[in-house]
């Protein structure tokens, strides 16, 4: 099973859409191997978004971070690095295609309301950036929800 990290950014968390994106995730028969609520401070996004550090864009990426929780996510499932990308859309939601997350919820790149790696390697990094060996856990997402209503 492959696995990739995935976050719900302040304005997702904020705008109360977290259930709304966790089902789009899990409908996609992707399992949810870790999960937390994270208030990110400046240190954080310095880390995490190492590779953006120097860009124009980062100083306001990082107010924009730290303005509120954000839901981080290990997600499993077969093609997951792939699944979560193209269930989020394009980065930038004025490209998204319609039916995406970016286009249904988000406005502006920077408040893109979500984030998912974008190769494996990145998701390897990324959910040990996050997660700890013993806060992940393995199941198979189901085909149906058969014995519940
Ligand atoms: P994300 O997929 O989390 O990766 C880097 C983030 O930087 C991106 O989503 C956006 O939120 C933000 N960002 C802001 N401006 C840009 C830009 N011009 N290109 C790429 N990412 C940008």
């Amino acid at each position: 099973m492959e696995m990739t990290f995935a976050m719900i950014k302040p304005n997702g968390v904020k705008a109360g859409l977290s259930g709304r994106i966790l089902e789009r995730y899990e409908t996609a028969r992707l399992s949810i191997c870790g999960i937390k609520i994270k208030h990110m401070t400046k240190t954080d996004v310095e880390g995490f978004y190492a590779e953006h550090k120097e860009k124009s864009f980062f100083p306001e990426l990082a107010g924009f971070m730290t303005s509120g929780p954000t839901i981080i996510l290990a997600l499993g499932g077969e093609n997951a690095v792939a699944k979560v990308r193209a269930l989020n859309g394009a980065t930038n939601p004025a490209k998204a295609d319609p039916g995406t997350i970016r286009h249904d919820f988000a406005a502006t790149i920077t408040e893109n309301v979500v984030h998912a790696s974008d190769s494996p390697e990145s998701a390897a990094r990324e959910v040990a950036f996050w997660f700890g060996q013993e806060e992940l856990v393995s199941y198979q997402a189901p085909e149906s929800r058969t014995g519940l209503r």
